[in-house]
């Protein structure tokens, strides 16, 4: 069975996905171990206790710097000996040390097609607001591995769908939302069943 630790910073639908996909035979090799939080007030926590799995908060807040954080945050996820890091609307960027440790079992889900609208500054309604501004006529989902330039990573999936007359940032986030629910687990899958290659920025899926 592979452990999996997943990161969250709110609501946590994507960590239910996964939870979901677990419950219900979907995916059928990993199990949730471990689900870290920089916020102590997100609901994702709250899933994460409800379904019996540690849930703990980890805060830059609580450290006199970025270098002390780091250290304690990867020394607290070491100590779970996880397979697989997923970031399900994590919001802090990944420290350096442990993208190094973890490379190629780091993945994150972003809402949007990448290389647009993802980076630094793009998280959550802020995406479809600036999807919405430029006029784009399709959006998405995009899960991918986590290397230090943020979204920059390797692609392992995307899942398009077309941005309607008259969507609002609320009903853009809607519908690419259901797009990630349905890549996100099912990536953690193919992972998990070792069925994902990748060979330099190329990935596929066998
Ligand atoms: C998701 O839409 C995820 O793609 C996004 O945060 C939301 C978290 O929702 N992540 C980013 O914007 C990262 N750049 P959730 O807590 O309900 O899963």
């Amino acid at each position: 069975m592979l452990k999996v630790a997943v990161l969250v910073s709110g609501g946590g639908t994507n960590l239910q996905a996964i939870l979901d996909a677990i419950d219900e035979g979907r995916i059928t090799n990993a199990q949730v171990d471990v689900v870290i939080s920089n916020n102590p007030g997100a609901y994702a926590l709250e899933r994460a206790k409800g379904h019996g799995i540690e849930a703990l908060c980890i805060s830059p807040k609580d450290y006199e710097s970025r270098a002390a954080f780091n250290e304690a945050f990867l020394a607290k996820l070491d100590s779970y000996q996880v397979d697989l890091v997923v970031l399900a609307g994590f919001l802090v960027v990944i420290p350096e040390q442990m993208i190094a440790r973890y490379r190629n079992r780091i993945i994150n889900i972003h809402p949007s097609l990448i290389p647009s609208f993802c980076g630094k500054g793009f998280y959550g309604l802020k995406v479809h607001e600036a999807a919405l501004g430029y006029g784009v006529k399709v959006s998405g989902a995009t899960v991918h591995f986590v290397e230090a330039d943020v979204d920059a990573g390797a692609i392992v999936m995307q899942r398009a769908g077309s941005v309607e007359d008259g969507d609002t940032p609320e009903s853009l986030q809607a519908r690419v939302l259901k797009a990630e629910h349905e890549i996100l687990p099912l990536c953690v899958k193919l992972l998990c069943e070792g069925r994902v290659a990748k060979e330099g920025r190329k990935v596929y899926i066998r």
